[in-house]
């Protein structure tokens, strides 16, 4: 199993560079966040981010909603699909209006007795609002815990507490939702600029391609295709260091200056590795 503090100080570094820059990570406030996790739960983050703004110009506050009718809700909602989670965020502002005088709890067990609320859920607003060590495991995170500490899907609700660091909670659970999302993906995930690369125990060669067998898998031409394969998979403007790039094949570093002599791959001063503009 990876060192979980190695990955804690690796993935929690990463963030502190790599963070995406997204408005519901500049606010405190329960009810903004239980707002866009709502809307993230099927929804993507680009097209979340004008409706959460529209959102909360509209209803600033859980007592505005609850003084809202159902109709206005589901009116605020239009452009995002699944409208149910309109109702449901209504739902849950009249009950905490009723019940606890329009503030969300702050404990999961307290986030939990409001209908419309999972553990999903809970763990968000527990943690994004309230900064506390709480899991929030949603099915980019369930990949990414399973492939790094190399556990079943099915395992992780029970071990993601174990592995929070205490005291940057909040931060690691936004970075295991980026990772998620950038980085350690479905298909394909880009193992060469993960910043887990060392410590996982998941995915490895280009998508998890399997190698074909025999002696192709040995031969120039399948090493050439893998370093390329490698470089297809970055987001445009990334690149890899060559080190890295050399490890995941075999050390044929002789090959990747071959391919840049031939002008299908970039090195620059820096030994980074890229496709040619
Ligand atoms: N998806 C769900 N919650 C998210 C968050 N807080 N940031 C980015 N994407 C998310």
């Amino acid at each position: 199993m990876a060192d979980v503090s190695r990955v804690q100080s690796a993935l929690l570094g990463w963030y502190a560079r790599e963070a995406r820059d997204l408005p519901w990570r500049k606010t405190r406030d329960p009810y903004a966040i239980l707002v866009a996790e709502v809307m993230l739960q099927q929804t993507q983050v680009d097209r979340v981010i004008p409706k959460y703004h529209a959102w909360l110009a509209r209803f600033p506050t859980l007592g505005d909603l609850a003084g809202a009718s159902r109709a206005d809700a589901i009116r605020a909602w239009q452009g995002l699909g699944y409208n149910r989670r309109a109702v449901r965020l209504h739902e849950i502002a009249s009950q905490a209006v009723a019940a606890f005088g329009g503030k969300l709890p702050r404990s999961v067990d307290g986030l939990l007795r409001l209908k419309g609320i999972g553990r999903y859920t809970a763990g968000a607003v527990a943690c994004f609002a309230y900064e506390q060590p709480e899991p929030m495991v949603d099915t980019n995170v369930r990949r990414v815990l399973s492939r790094v500490f190399g556990i079943e899907p099915a395992g992780v609700e029970s071990m993601a507490a174990s592995v929070i660091p205490r005291a940057d909670a909040w931060a690691w659970g936004q970075a295991l939702m980026d990772l998620g999302a950038g980085v350690c993906r479905v298909s394909q995930p880009l193992c060469l600029i993960c910043p887990l690369l060392h410590e996982c125990g998941g995915p490895r060669p280009s998508g998890g391609r399997r190698a074909p067998a025999g002696e192709f898998r040995s031969s120039n031409r399948y090493f050439r295709g893998r370093i390329l394969d490698e470089l297809r998979g970055l987001p445009t403007g990334r690149h890899l260091e060559l080190d890295a790039l050399a490890e995941r094949v075999e050390g044929r570093v002789d090959l990747i200056h071959a391919l840049a002599a031939e002008g299908l791959l970039e090195i620059d001063s820096n030994r980074r590795v890229k496709l040619p503009e």
